[in-house]
């Protein structure tokens, strides 16, 4: 089948990254003599018909923002057959011959749903909860954890001259990934995730006991959203020893902010893999990488993965915290 014309969404919690991502896939696209459409709003755009003809002037200038030109939500809609049979048929009178949809396992979830109905999907991974089994890398990570990390660094300075503890929370919804790489990152007291069991008085109290014992003054304690709120955790330590520690949510200022060169270049190879694999017939993939190089997995597979905190993170993190 010859393919024409493509759409280009970018679903779920947005990514720094998705708009390298959207640029590089309306230049492969162009590149080959396709046109491409953005669809505003994820599946909702879909459902609607909220659609724009993407060319070279409306994505230059975007490889270095933050955020996504075309704009993200999560469907309600689009979870109902009713939603999705609408969808399908947007794709079919704007004679969409393949959809690229950027997003996390929710928007992968869409275009599974969506491919039933004979529509063409490839996904891309894009969430900063780098929590995609189907692959190691996901557009994003690497620019919200570099925020986190600068951000706890400037932490770091004031609970420092005030002899504190800080109690950081990170995002990451129900995963640990970018709490652990952030606290491995900062040299963090104690790091607490939810894929580890947390024994409160061994994985914290201890640590900032040992560390005191050591001649540390101030103390910094990394604790994934999943794993509970930095506010109880303040509590919790404010009232096993003598300190009153400052909580500090991280939130959605580290979804935010100009993309890594890592992200850019990641989310710029993987859209153009994503229009590569349309050409070659290609669909119902997500791009991953896997063992450090680019790859494509089956949607339905890649959902179906599991994977967990690699060991050796938890090794490392034992012996940078357990002096
Ligand atoms: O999935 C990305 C993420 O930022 C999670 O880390 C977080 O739990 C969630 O989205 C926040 O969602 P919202 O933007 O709807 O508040």
């Amino acid at each position: 089948m010859s393919i024409r014309r493509i759409g280009v969404l970018t679903s779920g919690g947005d990514a720094p990254g998705m708009n390298p991502c959207v640029r590089a896939i309306v230049r492969t696209a162009l590149y080959h003599g396709i046109e491409c459409y953005g669809i505003r709003r994820g599946y909702n755009g879909l459902i609607s018909g909220d659609v724009l003809r993407l060319d070279e002037k409306n994505i230059s200038h975007i490889i270095n923002r933050g955020g996504t030109i075309l704009y993200t939500a999560r469907s309600d809609e689009f979870l109902s057959p009713k939603g999705q049979e609408k969808a399908a048929s947007t794709c079919k009178f704007l004679g969409l011959d393949g959809i690229i949809a950027i997003g996390g396992d929710g928007t992968f979830r869409g275009a599974e749903a969506l491919s039933q109905y004979g529509v063409n999907v490839i996904c891309i991974p894009a969430t900063i909860d780098n929590d995609i089994c189907c692959t190691n890398y996901s557009i994003g990570f690497d620019t919200a954890a570099n925020t986190a990390i600068d951000c706890i660094d400037k932490l770091r300075d004031t609970m420092q001259s005030h002899e504190r503890c800080s109690v950081v929370e990170v995002m990451g919804r129900n995963a640990g990934y970018l709490a652990m790489y952030v606290g491995l990152a900062v040299g963090a007291t104690a790091v607490l995730v939810p894929e580890k069991n947390i024994d409160f008085e061994k994985d914290v109290i201890e640590k900032i006991r040992q560390a005191r014992l050591n001649g540390f003054t101030h103390y910094m304690i990394v604790v994934a959203e999943g794993a509970g709120s930095a506010a109880d955790i303040a509590e919790k330590i404010k009232s096993a020893l003598d300190l009153d520690p400052r909580v500090t949510v991280l939130g959605h200022i580290q979804r935010g902010g100009s993309p890594t060169g890592r992200d850019r270049v990641n989310a710029t190879k993987m859209g153009y893999l994503a229009v590569e694999m349309l050409l070659s017939e290609k669909s119902n993939r997500i791009v991953c990488t896997q063992n450090g190089r680019f790859t494509d997995v089956d949607i339905r597979e890649g959902l179906s993965m599991k994977r967990n905190i690699q060991a050796i993170e938890v090794d490392v993190l034992a012996a940078m915290t357990g002096i």
